[in-house]
Order: structure tokens, then sequence, then C-alpha cells
């Protein structure tokens, strides 16, 4: 019996979750199917409406063997497939708040959402307020009656806050909103936000299932009440994904398991060895048992993926770019998930309420799958010019 109550373990379930190698000739691996059209036999067939596949927009036989793979993570009753994660979280808030409602997003939350809601949904007439992550059931005072959705993102974007997801939920569908999720840090391996209550699960496939930095990709999965209206939306917006890129992000998913637990062992290896080191005044990471959400972390994840952010002892703007022009194995760059160590620069400009109070500027850390000890003495290069950097 898997960790989860289900009946397999997780990693079996990435290895044979979503095609059935006897659907197509027993090849291990589904065909791509590249498609617009689908024929029909006849004009009854057309009127009927009742064959499975209709139009590329609409679904194919590489999208369900992705969907359906994703479904067997997420306990979901269906998946959609975009474009990217962004998409992925415009989408959904499309689908589901209309002009004159209420939407609640966390103020932790990945930029892009923020300007999303901030700049489109505002326009179409919907009202936009942020709230604490540490909020917690407290959101009920948020609520209004033309709230429709509550957005959440845990760990948050840059700062890791943990929300009380199971709280929220319950202070949500008692005033008849739904509760969105950016599960992207914790994938479903370490958290499954439909166990939990939520009703439409969101990820950035680009991140941990690609895996590789060279995909973008999306998913959202909806439980049974959300799935037909989220399904509509999808096919409404055109907004589907390229089955190239499906496929790829069906690849990289038989070995994220693998993958994923050596990104968490490295992480919290360097995170742990970084709250030891002169110049860091803390390490951002939700499984340090520093970090002020641990318990409610370790109350509800199972595990914890390889990014988080550092605070250096002091300075700014000079020393945080010393720190990330004397590395020479983390690259410059966004995104997370990939093989590859990668470090930016965190900004927090853009937030009204869970600004934090830090010791110096932050550093976001995304820890690929090289060598640890190579990994710190990179770190070391980085904290000696940051202190140098005066
Ligand atoms: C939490 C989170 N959600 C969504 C996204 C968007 O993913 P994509 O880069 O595929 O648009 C990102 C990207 O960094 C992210 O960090």
């Amino acid at each position: 019996m898997a960790k989860d109550g289900s009946e397999i373990g997780i990693n079996t379930r990435l290895a044979h979750s979503g095609n059935d190698p006897r659907d197509y000739f027993g090849f291990v691996n589904p065909p791509v199917v590249h498609a617009s059209t689908v024929l029909y036999p006849n004009a009854a067939a057309m009127a009927s409406r009742s064959q499975k596949y209709t139009y590329g927009t609409r679904g194919t036989p590489t999208m369900d063997a992705l969907t359906l793979a994703v479904d067997a993570l997420e306990g979901s009753a269906g998946t959609i497939a975009v474009p990217s994660g962004l998409a992925a979280v415009t989408v959904p808030l499309l689908t589901f708040v209309s002009s004159g409602e209420h939407l609640l997003i966390v103020d932790s939350v990945y930029h892009p959402t923020r300007n999303f809601a901030d700049t489109m949904l505002k326009r179409l007439g919907v009202e936009v307020e942020y709230y604490d992550p540490r909020i917690g059931a407290g959101i009920a005072q948020l609520i209004k009656a033309n709230t429709k959705v509550v957005f959440t993102e845990s760990p948050g974007s840059n700062t890791y806050e943990v929300q009380d997801i199971p709280a929220i939920v319950e202070a949500a569908h008692a005033a008849g909103a739904i509760v969105m999720m950016d599960n992207t840090w914790a994938t479903p391996l370490y958290f499954k936000p439909l166990d939990h209550g939520v009703d439409i699960s969101i990820h950035a496939a680009t991140k941990y299932p690609a895996g590789h930095s060279d995909v973008l990709l999306g998913t959202v999965s909806a439980n049974e009440a959300c799935w037909k209206q989220l399904y509509e939306g999808f096919c409404t917006l055109g907004c589907c994904s390229g089955p190239d890129d499906v496929y790829q992000v069906l690849r990289g998913l038989r070995t994220m398991g693998v993958r994923l637990e050596h990104h968490r062992k490295s992480a919290l290896e360097i995170a742990r060895w970084l709250e030891e080191q002169p110049g860091v005044a803390q390490v951002l990471h939700p499984a340090l048992e520093s970090h002020p959400d641990h318990a409610l972390w370790k109350r509800d994840f199972c595990g914890s993926s390889g990014i988080f952010s550092i605070v250096l002892n002091g300075g700014g703007q000079k020393q945080q770019h010393a720190f990330l022009d004397a590395l020479k194995i983390f690259g410059l760059g966004y995104s997370w998930g990939g093989y590859e160590s990668l470090a930016v620069p965190v900004f927090l400009g853009d937030r009204t309420i869970a600004k934090g109070s830090y010791a110096g500027p932050l550093i976001r850390l995304q820890i690929g799958l090289e060598d640890v000890e190579d990994l710190k003495a990179d770190i070391r290069r980085g904290l000696k010019a940051a202190a140098e950097a005066g």
C-alpha cells in the first residue's frame, strides 16, 4: 500500500499511468498524434456528436495519455494541458470568474499571476483583492457575497510561506466560493490539493514534470464539480498545447519521482548547510525546523522540492549582484525544476501585505541534479564575493 493510501506506489504509477501499450501494437510509449482535423465516417456521426475525438483543440490520444496520467496522480475528474504554467493559471481564472465577482489572491503569488489579475481581470470588471499567506481560517473575514474564487499558492513564490489550505477551503466552501491552488512547488507527489478539498489544482509542468528546461506546459486538474466547466472554458479559449510538448512532459513524468527525490535531498542538505554559513542571515525553506511555517508544512506535505531562498546578512543590491556574478555552476536564469542549478535575485516590491522584514537581499536557488559538494563550492564563491563587496 502506498503512503497516500493508494494500492500502488508512486513511482509505479508514474511509470505506468496514462497510456496502455496494448492500445498501440505494444509500443511502450504512445504515438505523438499531430492533429487539427479528425474525419467522421458519415454525416450522421457528425450530427450525433458522439465521436470520441472531434478536433485537435478539444483533445487527442496524446493529450489524453498525459491528462489521464495526471488524473491518476491528482485524483482528479479531469485534466487539461495548456501551453505554459502561466496559461494553467489564466485559463481557469478566465473560466470561473466573471465581471462583478470578487477574487481573493494570496499576496505571495507568482508575479505573473498577479500581473494577469491586476491588468486583464480588472479590465474585465473582476474585483481583485490580495490576502496574507498566513491568514488561515481568517480568510472568512475577507470573503464577501460575490467572492467566487480563492486563489492559493503554497508555499508562496520566493519566500515560501505555507498556507493553511484545509482552513481556507473550509471557509471558502462555507461561503460558496471555490479554491484554486498553484501546486507547482510540491507536485502531486508531495501534496495532493484535491485530497485537501481544493477544487482546481494548477501546475507549471514546465518545472518538475518536464524537468529539462526545454518545454513549456501547464496542467489544470479539477474535481467532479468543476470539471465540466473547466473543460468547456478550455475549448472556448482554444488554449490547447502542441502534441510534441505534451509528449515531452509525459516522458518527463516517467522519471519525475526519482529526479524529485534527488532535488529534495540535495536542496535540503544545502539549505541546512547554508544555515551555518557566515554571511547568511536566513534560509527560507519550509522543511527546515527554523521556518516559521514548518509545523504546517509537516502536517500537510510529504516532501519538499528543490527551490528555496536565502537572505544575505546585510547589504543590498551590490552584495546580491556580487554573489550572483561569482557563481560558475549555477546559471542566472528564470524558471526551475530542470536538471541544472539556477539562481535569481528576489524582488518583493510588488507585494502589498507579505513584504516581510529581512536582514539583507534575497536570492532564490534552484538546486539541480549536480553533485552537492560542487554546488556548495559554487555558493561559497558567491558568499565570499558578497562579503568582499563590502
Ligand atoms: C509557481 C509558478 N507557477 C506558474 C509558473 C508559470 O510557469 P511557466 O513558466 O510554464 O509559464 C511559474 C514559473 O516560474 C511558477 O514559478
